[in-house]
């Protein structure tokens, strides 16, 4: 089965294309025929975050040369084409797209030279994330969808990220050309630790495809209190990967920041006071003397030790009472090594399996997204009702 997936939940506009072959013993290989991700890094760094309608209007700019470049990696743009879009699927779009001209008039002269690609299913990623950011994938999908006579399967963002953690290489079936990838043949139940810019969530999977949420954040995201801890340290965004690069050259324990509700009996989080106590605490020394370099990076490596502290010691509490046979990392901040560092020893002393993603499925991407298309390979939307929902529970 062949899926092409489309994410634009936030500031990545990713496109994926994947074979997958599922063995006559049942086990499946995904061959990655394309996977293109453009990010908006660089544009929404100006402002210091991530602005919905600035991720929308650059989603909606930059879909259709993505597609056509997936399409080329994947071998399947075709040659010639004499495809065209008529009418009414013409002035469908063009209602569909009223607010993006500029991805309509794309789509009325680049779609038509792709001809009708060898595809079985679109998959496109309904929430959570920014719902405008959403809406444009949406309804990029949707036109595809109508166009190809493709059924179209939504995706949850959150399990993309939790799927991409379990992705491995399959040596087995391993290509020179295609990267060849599977699922790792985890032991259930799972426990997810998902961690991005827009959420910090431990979850309890008893199969693909079955969650509980055990506990999530009370009000930042630790990706956000990274992006907002860099800003107070005048670093550009996105924080996480600035404040890991400072937090290199600091001291720990330098400074002492609080580890919020580490003792707590639940699973929940809450990131917001820590960046607040950043702040005092910039405020506190800055009345002394000019902060330095090294006092900068002191903050920094306590900052994410308290962040690491608090995430690795409620996701290991989690991971014995619930039995975890495995521990998956996901999202954006599971690029961070000393997080990820800090979880491989503590799993490997416990004897529980450890997966992250490889970097480039760390943050989002359309892959991750055709994964978990093909796991919900028959749930397909009705095309004329189906809706982006920006807090779509996982
Ligand atoms: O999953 P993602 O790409 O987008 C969302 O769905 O939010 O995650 C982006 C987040 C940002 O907040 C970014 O600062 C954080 O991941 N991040 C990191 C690192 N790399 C990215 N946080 C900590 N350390 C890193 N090395
Ligand atoms: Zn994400």
């Amino acid at each position: 089965m062949r899926i092409l997936a489309i994410e634009t939940s936030c500031d990545e506009t990713g496109i994926a294309i994947v074979d997958a072959e599922t063995s006559a013993e049942g086990a499946t290989v995904f061959r990655v025929l394309a996977n293109v991700t453009l990010s908006q890094i660089a544009m929404h760094r100006e402002y210091g975050g991530v602005f919905p309608m600035l991720a929308k209007r650059e989603h909606a700019r930059t879909l259709v040369p993505v597609l056509i470049r997936a399409l080329d990696q994947a071998g399947l743009k075709a040659k010639t084409s004499r495809h065209v879009i008529e009418h009414p699927l013409r002035d469908e779009f063009k209602e569909m797209f009223e607010r993006e001209p500029e991805l309509f008039s794309q789509m009325m002269a680049h779609i038509p030279e792709l001809g009708v690609p060898k595809i079985d299913a679109i998959a496109v990623t309904t929430g959570p994330g920014l719902e405008p950011a959403l809406w444009v994938g949406l309804n990029f999908a949707r036109a595809l969808a109508l166009l190809w006579k493709l059924p179209l399967i939504p995706i949850n963002h959150m399990e993309g990220h939790l799927l991409a953690a379990a992705l491995v290489p399959d040596e087995k079936r391993a290509d020179a050309e295609v990267r060849t990838i599977r699922l790792a043949d985890v032991a259930f139940p799972a426990l997810a630790l998902l961690v991005s810019g827009g959420h910090t969530e431990i979850v309890l999977a008893k199969a693909w495809g079955s969650y509980t949420v055990l506990g999530e954040t009370r009000d930042d995201a630790v990706g956000e209190a990274f992006d907002k801890a860099a800003r107070l340290l005048d670093l550009p965004y996105p924080g996480g990967p600035e404040i890991a690069r400072l937090a290199q050259n600091g001291t720990p324990g330098a400074y002492s920041l609080p580890r919020p509700m580490l003792h707590s009996s639940d699973y929940d989080f809450s990131f917001s006071g820590l960046k607040t106590a950043v702040r005092y605490l910039i405020r506190d020394l800055s009345a002394k003397g000019p902060i330095t370099d090294a006092m900068r990076a002191d903050i920094a490596r306590e900052f994410e030790d308290a962040c690491v502290e608090v995430l690795v010691g409620k996701t290991m509490r989690a991971a014995r009472e619930h039995g975890a046979g495995t521990l998956l990392l996901g999202g954006g901040v599971s690029a961070n090594a000393r997080l990820r560092d800090a979880l491989a020893a503590k799993t490997e002393s416990e004897g529980i399996p450890f997966y992250a993603p490889e970097r480039d499925l760390s943050t989002d991407n359309g892959l991750m997204i055709a994964i978990s298309a093909y796991l919900r390979r028959d749930e397909t939307a009705d095309l004329r009702t189906l809706r982006a929902q920006g807090t779509m529970p996982l």
